[in-house]
């Protein structure tokens, strides 16, 4: 990857500022300063090497170099953006992944709520969207995105907390990094247009893995809800059923698979 190549690529793109990094930190945090310096709507950021880059709930996300897509797009929220809607950039920048490998590859994917992309049910994108504030006001979202393109950006087994892919192992085919990242990047602009709309909701729910299916969602210091998973209500938030009978909605957490043995209600 060069920035030559970078520009070429993207070239026509409404973009902001645009920078590339052979090796940086962690795109997301680059974003942050840009975006306290004032950089424009749809800045990104992209690297081919990040050495710290971060998942979520502080995980490390692993980006080798040449073998992943690794980046952070800038994006100033519209008037009417509340942080009501901020769920719903996670399930933006996860639905775009999703709507790019079945229209590029022919790859059926599902996202694991909040912010994973799963082919086969292996991880291989998360998505971090971090919200950037000015005391009350909402100034950015930093949405970033990471894609397992190649072999090597599959995470060695002792940092896997979920089983992992990459995409090139379903395409069988080397995968050109810019031309996904220009592809991911024309979906993120169109869906953006309609993220508060039902419409988005729909597209969203529609590509969620493990429906019907009985899970484990915990959050930190809250106690873990198990329940099944039917799907996302008006806000995006994740729809379970209680064994009891009772439609919870939950706002955060990780979903986690009920182990077999007791996925039945009790
Ligand atoms: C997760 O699965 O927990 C989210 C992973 C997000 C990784 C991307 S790679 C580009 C951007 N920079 C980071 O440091 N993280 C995000």
């Amino acid at each position: 990857m060069k920035q030559t190549d970078l520009d070429a690529a993207l070239d026509g793109l409404p973009l902001g500022r645009l920078a590339y990094f052979e090796r940086i930190g962690s795109t997301n945090d680059l974003a942050a300063q840009w975006a306290a310096s004032g950089a424009p709507d749809l800045s990104l950021i992209v690297a081919d090497e990040q050495t710290e880059g971060r998942g979520r709930a502080g995980r490390q996300w692993f980006t080798p170099p040449g073998a992943a897509l690794a980046f952070t797009v800038l994006l100033r929220p519209s008037g009417n953006t509340s942080s009501s809607h901020l769920p719903r950039y996670t399930g933006l920048g996860a639905l775009v992944v999703c709507e790019t490998l079945a229209a590029d590859f022919g790859l059926q994917s599902q996202i694991k709520w909040p912010n994973d992309v799963l082919i086969a049910r292996h991880k291989a994108c998360g998505v971090l969207a971090e919200a950037h504030w000015l005391g009350e006001e909402l100034q950015a979202i930093l949405l970033g995105i990471g894609i397992n393109v190649a072999p090597p950006s599959v995470p060695p087994d002792e940092q896997l907390n979920f089983p992992a892919t990459c995409v090139e192992a379903h395409t069988g085919a080397p995968i050109d990094r810019l031309a996904l990242l220009r592809r991911v990047l024309e979906k993120l602009i169109e869906w953006r247009k309609v993220l508060n709309t039902p419409q988005f909701i729909a597209a969203w729910q529609a590509r969620l893995a493990f429906v019907g299916e009985w899970v484990q969602i915990s959050a930190g210091s809250s106690q873990d809800i198990i329940g099944k998973l039917l799907g996302l209500d008006d806000g995006g938030r994740l729809k379970l059923e209680l064994r009891s009978g009772e439609i919870k909605s939950v706002q955060v957490g990780e979903v986690h698979l009920r182990p077999s043995v007791d996925s039945q209600p009790k």
